[in-house]
């Protein structure tokens, strides 16, 4: 968390390391958009989607057709229906459910975007786990098991860290470890707050891991 609080990536839908809870339709949107998406393209739509819908009773309110112009260059029209069904059923219900849940029963939200909206936006000590995150933890306790039978197991570590103070800047902490220092490849361990922890450094088998299984 101190690393976190100096090195936190500044990204649109994001509250500045220890500002609090965000706002759940803000953390849904930009949730859901990069479901197969980069950071770097989200942040453009992102903030047009926040500009011409501040809220989610706005989005509700929108006119499909103009919501997929906006969202084309996205991909994965699916979601862009999906977003429009979830905004409406969650203008309707008078708000973002509080639970992972009442979150994963609404179009287009699965297991990894309800524990991000309860985590972020609603500081429940939920564990998020997005492929960043599988990295760090496969390394950080040297799991040699394939991806993706390592899955349940990864998980299972993961829950183990989760904090009960200030969870939702934990799991970006986790996130932002994946994205700038624990990297697919080339690894900046000499940089990483967890140098000391790290099972698969010591081993010397951080940049191999997690191992794939042949497709
Ligand atoms: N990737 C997906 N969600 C993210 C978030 N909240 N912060 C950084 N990277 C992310």
């Amino acid at each position: 968390m101190a690393w976190y609080d100096r090195h936190a990536r500044i990204l649109p839908w994001r509250v500045a390391p220890g500002g609090g809870p965000a706002d759940p339709y803000r953390v849904w949107l930009s949730e859901v958009m990069l479901q197969q998406t980069t950071v770097a393209a989200v942040k453009a739509y992102f903030e047009r989607f926040t500009t011409l819908w501040p809220t989610v009773e706005a989005l509700a309110a929108a006119d499909d057709a103009q919501v997929m112009a906006e969202w084309a260059g996205l991909g994965y029209y699916a979601r862009a229906r999906n977003l429009l069904a979830c905004a409406r059923a969650v203008a309707a219900a008078g708000g973002f459910p509080k639970t992972r849940d009442g979150l994963q029963a609404l179009p287009g939200i699965g297991a990894y975007t309800s524990a991000a909206i309860a985590a972020i936006a609603h500081d429940a000590p939920e564990t998020v786990v997005d492929g960043n995150v599988e990295r760090v933890v496969a390394r950080l306790f040297a799991v040699e098991t394939p991806l993706p039978a390592a899955k349940p197991e990864l998980v299972a570590l993961a829950e183990t860290l989760t904090p009960r103070e200030r969870p939702g800047d934990y799991a970006q902490a986790m996130m932002d470890l994946g994205a700038t220092i624990c990297t697919p490849r080339n690894p900046a361990c000499g940089i990483c707050p967890l140098i000391h922890d790290c099972r698969a450094r010591a081993e010397g088998i951080a940049a191999s891991l997690p191992r794939k299984a042949p497709k």
